[in-house]
């Protein structure tokens, strides 16, 4: 009998129960009756304090479309994997004792980064591992396209797309602030989608003066509006040359919410023109996955599968190409996919007049 324990970490997205639809219907075509899966509840936090259930065929069902998770998550942060969990139990060993406990042949993780530093670890610490990459901020390194990152775009896009109408109206200057952390990714896709006329990058530090330009320019073009589409990570010029205390201790003084408003307030003094801020939020992580994530996280989930079958552990399965090829835990752990600022989609974007204020 073959034992195999699922786990989902981190921020949910959309297509993780699709993903693991696919990793199951493998499995279950495989091996018959001959597997038992088992769900670790609640992310690595299930697999430390040993709550799971199993899992059974029936379970895999009619969750294609189903956003979240069947099986829970949480954050539980690798910087303090080193650190005492509750009751001052020793994490890592922990899971470790609880793998073995429920005698486990590999444990599916599907995960981001952060995740990925905790797999490759286990999988350091003797574990068989298999991962999938999910994010809606496409920022797993290793792969082309994370599962979750397409619905979100299309999210996002949606909400540039209701702005337009309401902002020709007006006049007013909006912006759409856009999840991906530390990553513009998702605001460059969703940018460029949404027709945005600005749009600012984590990567590509904006200088107030140049977005201002972009605005003035298009008032002077007879455009009575202009959308801009913020990253929740983008960062000005002058925060990007401050130290990390530097930035860390002006960010404290700072009275804003998020970025946008700072973008915002900044805006109004200089222009007097209007502004109005949406943030769709958490919005961007739910729902149902759209029909690209259906199919990918489904590909992703067979190939994880066969990892699993030809006993091929310690890996993540990536999308290269056209191919799911699996790429080693030790070169995908701890490393990030930001948008390179010479990014062709930029570059062509620029072509068309979209500013990234710079
Ligand atoms: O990593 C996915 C993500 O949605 C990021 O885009 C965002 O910065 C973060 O998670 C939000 O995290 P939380 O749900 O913990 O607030």
């Amino acid at each position: 009998m073959k034992k195999i324990g699922f786990l989902t970490s981190g921020g949910d997205c959309q297509a993780l129960n699709a993903a693991m639809r696919g990793v199951a219907k493998t499995l279950y075509e495989h091996y018959g009756k001959d597997v038992k899966i088992y769900g670790l509840l609640d992310g690595y936090k299930g697999l430390m304090y040993g709550n799971y259930k199993e899992l059974n065929p029936s379970d895999f069902s009619g969750i294609l479309t189903l956003g979240g998770t069947i099986i829970g998550t949480s954050r539980q942060p690798f910087k303090k994997m080193g650190e005492p969990g509750e009751g001052g139990i020793n994490k890592v060993e922990a899971m470790k004792a609880n793998y073995k406990k429920l005698g486990l042949d590999c444990l599916v993780v599907l995960g981001g980064n952060g995740t990925h530093k905790t797999a490759n670890l286990l999988s350091n610490e003797g574990l068989n591992v298999v991962s999938l990459p999910k994010t809606i901020d496409n920022d797993i390194w290793g792969t082309d396209m994370t599962f979750g990152f397409h619905t979100a775009v299309g999210i996002a896009t949606e909400a540039i797309d209701c702005i337009h109408t309401t902002a020709a109206s007006h006049g007013r200057v909006f912006i759409v602030e856009v999840m991906g952390h530390k990553v513009g990714w998702l605001t460059l896709y969703a940018g460029i989608a949404g027709g945005a006329d600005i749009i600012l990058l984590p990567e590509v530090p904006y200088d107030i003066e140049k977005v201002i330009d972009g605005i003035q320019k298009r008032a002077k073009a007879g455009k009575k509006f202009s959308i801009l589409a913020v990253a929740e990570g983008a960062i000005s010029k002058k925060e990007a040359a401050m130290s990390k205390k530097e930035l860390k201790a002006y960010r404290a003084k700072n009275p804003y919410p998020s970025v946008s408003y700072q973008i915002g307030d900044e805006i109004l003094k200089k222009t007097g023109q209007e502004v109005r801020i949406t943030v769709p939020g958490h919005t961007q992580r739910g729902g149902s996955p759209c029909p690209y994530d259906r199919v990918l996280s489904t590909r992703l989930g067979a190939q994880a599968g066969q990892l699993i079958i030809d006993k091929n552990y310690g890996n993540m399965v990536a999308l290269k190409g056209d191919e799911i090829v699996p790429i080693p835990l030790s070169e995908v752990a701890g490393k990030l996919k930001k948008v390179d600022p010479d990014e062709p989609m930029i570059k062509e974007a620029m072509r068309l007049g979209i500013s990234f204020g710079i």
